[in-house]
């Protein structure tokens, strides 16, 4: 029988969600059975829309939900869909704490339904072909972003910037929510280069609005083999840097693209490496033929061990840097050289003298 997807939160990135279903429903492997949305959905929907995602699953009997509403909603859906006897396909950042990872894993395990986390890149060959390249001889990691977001991306919604909406943890930082995807791929990458968990947080937060979080970060991720990887990211950049992940060894360097699936293995230049497994796709093979999951919830546990450690309510504030405004845009003059120079040293701004840089902050990573 075609499996029948629901989408929860169907404005925002659930258009993007909406057309993938459409091209699959196309094809006959799906039938969209309805959408939830607490707004009006734009555009409007031609099947069934429900306000409250409890109706939708009595009323609408989806066999995949797919979750697509701001993270700090995700768990209480994700576990209502579970007990409906769903499978989902769940936005990063999947849950906002390593206790609601637990909470979640657990109620996989009891229903026996099965969750794909929305970390779309690591479906692709460039990945892959990067990740195989990997090996414990590797000495270092880095992984740089350089994005701009401006005043219409912070007032689009009432959680964008925030640490808590609500009572509940929505932490919409740049390494843990626009940028999750750099960690997170980095993160994978130390763990294919067999460095095991990563242990050491040391973590230079910035920001040049009036937010809660940080849109500027430093973070270097110290595994449990010594080996360190460096995430160094921004909102307020100057050229664009899609999201670079690089590693180095004895034998030269790789460089993976992720977002737009280029690839440099040592000695070779930047090539385009087509080929992406969408995840649901991949979800839908997982149900019908037992296949494993590209991004299992289990995969996510050191990125949401990262993300708890970055948010906890003792962590210090982002630090608020002066920046360059122009219209709607603001940008750390000097940014993206930084940015390059902390990944090339793997070295954090406060031990690189940058003037407006403040002293780390240093925790351990849970081992569970
Ligand atoms: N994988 C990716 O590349 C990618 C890209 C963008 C966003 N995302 C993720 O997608 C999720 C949504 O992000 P967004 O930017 O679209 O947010 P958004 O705020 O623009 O849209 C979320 C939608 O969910 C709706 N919503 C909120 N609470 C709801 C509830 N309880 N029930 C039903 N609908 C509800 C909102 O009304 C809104 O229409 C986040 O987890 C975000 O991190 C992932």
């Amino acid at each position: 029988m075609t499996p029948r997807v629901a989408l929860v939160g169907a404005n925002g990135h659930g258009r993007w969600h909406r057309r993938r279903i459409a091209e699959l429903a196309a094809g006959g492997l799906v039938s969209l059975v309805a959408l939830a949305d607490v707004q009006p959905i734009d555009p409007e929907p031609d099947v069934a829309a429900f306000t409250d995602h409890r109706a939708l699953l009595a009323t609408a009997r989806p066999d995949v939900v797919v979750i697509c509403t701001p993270p700090h909603t995700h768990l209480p859906i994700a576990l209502d869909a579970l007990a409906a006897g769903c499978d989902l396909l769940l936005e990063k950042p999947p849950v906002t704490s390593s206790a609601a990872h637990e909470t979640l894993l657990a109620a996989l395990r009891s229903t026996g339904r099965s969750c794909q986390v929305g970390f779309q890149a690591l479906g692709s060959v460039a990945w892959q072909r990067f990740r195989d390249s990997l090996s414990p001889a590797v000495t270092g990691l880095s992984a740089v972003a350089s994005w701009q977001r401006d005043d219409a991306y912070y007032a689009r919604s009432p959680w964008a910037g925030r640490r808590i909406v609500g009572g509940r943890p929505v932490v919409d930082g740049a390494l843990v929510n626009p940028l999750a995807h750099a960690v997170m791929q980095a993160l994978a990458a130390g763990t294919a280069a067999g460095a095991g968990r990563p242990r050491q947080l040391e973590v230079e937060r910035y920001r040049v609005r009036p937010i809660d979080v940080e849109d500027t970060a430093f973070a270097r991720i110290t595994f449990e083999s010594g080996l360190p990887l460096m995430v160094a990211v921004t909102l307020a950049g100057e050229d664009f840097i899609a999201g670079e992940i690089e590693a180095r060894g004895p034998d030269g360097r790789a460089l993976l693209e992720y977002p737009t699936d280029r690839l440099a293995l040592p000695g070779a230049g930047l090539a385009d490496v087509p080929g992406r497994t969408d995840l649901l796709s991949d979800l839908l093979r997982h149900r019908a033929e037992g296949t494993p999951l590209l991004v299992p919830l289990e995969a996510t546990a050191d990125f949401t061990a990262v993300l708890e450690a970055l948010t906890l309510p003792e962590a210090p504030e982002p630090h608020l840097v002066e920046a360059k405004v122009e219209g709607a845009n603001r940008t750390i003059p000097g940014i993206n050289a930084l940015l390059r120079q902390a990944a090339e040293s793997l070295a954090l701004p406060s031990e690189l003298d940058v003037p407006w840089a403040v002293k780390p902050c240093r925790r351990r990573l849970p081992v569970t």
